[in-house]
């Protein structure tokens, strides 16, 4: 049932040969393992759609090899693959009912009626859709259809599942408990599934890795945990995580016990200032060759209220179980998180603290250099 998927230098360009080709997806390389939940994540136009149909065979490999298990599969049409396909824009038949159309997913499987219907009932059931399933498609709302296009694609057998977007038009409620009844049926049938969002809660909900897309390019390919603590650049880092990493181009200097970081800018001012035995020595080794360095901080790695660092208050919002709050200090604008309430009013002083093993430390080009005091 559930095989591995490989992609192996895939490019795809559109427009070959017009003036001004489309580089959609550009040597792309990902090895997906047997039942492993999959999530590419990635800002609209990155690629995630075409890499996706690529897999299924609606879009044509211009470069590189895809395989599913040890199958080469990229010269096969879409119905020898033996791949499921949720589409983005749905793509249900008008005239069929839901249930028609869910049903129609098992035409090869030669199944008989009463298993169809089993069948069927079961996968609308899990997507709450069977209050609806004598409707056409025209008939019911956009989340509607999506969940039976997402219901026609898990009712068949196959050796992989491509969910483009599958939950996008749906209200946070019904998303979230999809999500989590999704889950649970993708793991109890052993599914290999590659599901495209740009949510990024959603990707970590329900991915045990996640492909990081942008421009085309694969940035990274990890677990959830691992992109959050160490994201291999600076786009992987600004781009997951809510609020986004703080980011300060600075450059390094030692001296008199201390490692001192300067904004890198027209201003010189001291950003931040640690004793230098908080840092290790290939780190310490690293930050005096001076050169131009980019500081990443978490908003929930900074702690408002201990340390030396003064900042003033720019804006402390409660935004119902969490605080954000803003303050000027040195560097520019830090914005921090805490799961209490602050009562720090806009143009208060408040103190802050950033550890040094908190730090992300990349380098000029964007490359991670350390994470904490792991060199990378
Ligand atoms: N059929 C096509 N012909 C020409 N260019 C295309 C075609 N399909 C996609 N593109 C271009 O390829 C790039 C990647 O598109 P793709 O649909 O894969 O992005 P996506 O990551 O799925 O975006 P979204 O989140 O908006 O769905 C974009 O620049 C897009 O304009
Ligand atoms: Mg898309």
């Amino acid at each position: 049932m559930s095989a591995s998927v490989s992609l192996r230098h895939v490019n795809k360009v559109y427009a070959q040969r017009a003036k001004n080709p489309i580089y959609a997806v550009k040597d792309f390389n990902i090895e997906i393992k047997p039942g492993e939940i999959v999530a590419l994540l990635g800002s609209s136009g990155c690629g995630k759609t075409s890499t996706l149909r690529m897999i299924a065979g609606f879009e044509e490999v211009t470069e590189g090899e895809i395989l599913i298990g040890d199958r080469p599969v990229h010269r096969l049409a879409p119905a020898k693959r033996n791949v499921a396909m949720a589409f983005e824009g749905y793509s249900l038949y008008p005239p069929l009912t839901l249930r028609q159309n869910i049903a129609f997913a098992l035409k090869g499987e030669r199944l008989d009626t009463a298993e169809v219907s089993r069948r069927v009932d079961a996968i609308s059931k899990l997507l709450e859709l069977d209050k609806h399933l004598d409707r056409y498609p025209s008939s019911v709302s956009a989340g509607q259809q999506q969940r039976a296009s997402l219901g026609r694609a898990l009712v068949r057998k196959a050796d992989i599942y491509l969910l483009d977007e599958p939950m996008g038009q749906l209200e946070p409620q019904l998303r979230a408990a999809l999500r989590g009844r999704l889950k649970r049926y993708l793991r109890e049938h052993r599914m290999t599934a590659i599901l495209v969002t740009h949510d990024q809660t959603e990707a970590n909900a329900l991915a045990d890795r996640i492909a990081v897309m942008e421009g085309g390019r694969l940035q990274q390919f990890a677990s959830p945990g691992e992109l959050k603590d160490a994201p291999a650049n600076l786009f992987v880092g600004t781009f997951i995580g809510e609020p986004p990493m703080n980011v300060y181009r600075v450059r390094p200097s030692l001296g008199e016990g201390r490692v001192s970081f300067r904004g890198a800018g027209d201003g010189k001012a001291e950003v931040l200032s640690y004793a230098e035995s908080e840092f290790s020595a290939p780190i310490r080794q690293l930050i005096g060759k001076g050169e131009e360095i980019v500081l990443g901080i978490r908003p929930h790695d900074v702690r408002v209220g201990e340390g030396a660092s003064l900042g003033e208050i720019v804006s402390n919002q409660w935004i119902g179980d969490q605080t954000h709050m803003e303050a000027a200090f040195p560097g520019g604008v830090i914005v921090s998180t805490l799961d209490a309430r602050h009562p720090g009013r806009m143009g208060e002083p408040v103190k802050l603290a950033i550890p040094a093993g908190k730090l992300h430390i990349f380098a000029g080009d964007g490359r991670a250099i350390a994470h904490g005091t792991r060199l990378v």
